[in-house]
């Protein structure tokens, strides 16, 4: 048994009670290698933002849990090396599905883990949740849960449609499960497609497609069910269209990729939502940096060369969702 507080690591209940007070969200980026874990700690640490770093079940699989907990252990003692004197780093476990996996993460020095049963029958989600939450309080670990089922492929939890969190449940499930917080369904979802071309409008002056707007409606409803209960909101990435050009432009093939608009995440931000999950734009940021420089130097194979501008490109990105849409930045 290894506890977080032994690695320098914070569970999320401070960060998120302040971050509700405060009207801003904490970023939460999903890593798998040293490149964007380099990247998301120089961003916090360089912009004083609090950071949750997840590991996914394909984070797991790709490199391997016991490696990515030692990178976080790691990631604390590079953030002091960066002058940051006392980061506040949490390792989180991103669609935890059952309690055997929350609880080695528990045991293993997690600060905080996502159980994910969205999409069991509500009192099987709530019973597993119950669970996880008792075993992870006693060691004073947070706990996420999921209430509603967002569309796409939340890992290996899947759904073909999208099921909005019904807000008269809220109370319930937060009450009977223990959770410390919640991810709710309005309109977003996992991946570079969040949105059909059919689903969207285009505008005329730019020919670019415009997503259709989160329900705001069902979030507001849950806020005033739950005052002040931190809320999280997945499948968050913008999908930046300057990388899926460069993408596109430089070979790739990402057609009509399309993202969650800026300014409905700045919305979200300043309301109860406190944890604001980005993956895919990194790996967008990622793509273009490593398809930019093979292009331009097709004799590279020094992979540090590409890797590295990647790296940059990354941290970037991380530094822009922190100042310009999170608002997380000098909070830590
Ligand atoms: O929730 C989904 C995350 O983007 C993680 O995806 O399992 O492919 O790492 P992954
Ligand atoms: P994106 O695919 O929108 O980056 O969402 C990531 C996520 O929700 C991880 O849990
Ligand atoms: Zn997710």
């Amino acid at each position: 048994m290894v506890s977080y507080k032994e690695l320098g690591l914070v569970n999320t209940r401070e960060m998120f009670a302040k971050a509700i007070k405060g009207g801003y969200a904490i970023p939460a980026f999903n890593f798998n290698n040293m490149e964007q874990l380099q990247a998301i700690i120089k961003a916090a640490a360089e912009t004083k933002s609090p950071v949750i770093l997840q590991v996914s079940k394909g984070a797991r699989n790709y490199a391997n849990q016991t490696l990515l907990r030692y990178m976080a252990q790691g990631a604390v003692e590079y953030a002091k090396e960066l002058g940051w004197e006392k980061p506040q780093i949490v390792l989180h476990l991103d669609h935890g599905d059952s309690f055997e996996l929350c609880k080695s993460c528990v045991d293993f020095g997690f600060s905080s883990v996502m159980i994910d049963a969205s999409s069991l029958p509500y009192e099987e989600n709530i019973a597993l949740t119950k669970k996880v939450v008792e075993y992870a309080h006693k060691y004073d670990v947070t706990v996420e849960a999921e209430l509603g089922v967002l569309a796409g492929v939340e890992d290996e939890v899947s759904s073909a449609v999208s099921h909005y969190t019904k807000p008269e449940e809220v109370v319930d499930f937060a009450t009977r499960s223990g959770c410390d917080s919640l991810a709710i369904s309005i309109g977003t979802s996992h991946g570079a497609y969040k949105f059909t071309p059919e689903q969207c409008t285009r505008d005329p002056k730019t020919g670019k497609l415009v997503p259709p707007p989160l329900a705001f409606d069902v979030l507001d409803a849950v806020m005033e069910q739950l005052p002040g209960f931190p809320i999280v909101l997945h499948g968050s990435s913008s999908v930046p269209q300057e990388y899926v050009d460069m993408i596109n432009s430089l070979g790739g093939k990402l057609p009509d990729a399309i993202g969650i608009p800026e300014e409905q995440l700045r919305k979200a931000a300043k309301s109860a939502v406190c944890k604001i999950n980005i993956d895919s734009d990194s790996r967008l940021a990622f793509t273009a940096a490593v398809r930019k420089v093979l292009t331009e130097k097709p004799g590279e194979f020094d992979p540090r060369k590409y890797c590295g501008v990647a790296r940059d490109f990354m941290e970037d990105l991380y530094k822009h969702k922190i100042i310009d849409v999170l608002g997380s930045d000098g909070k830590a």
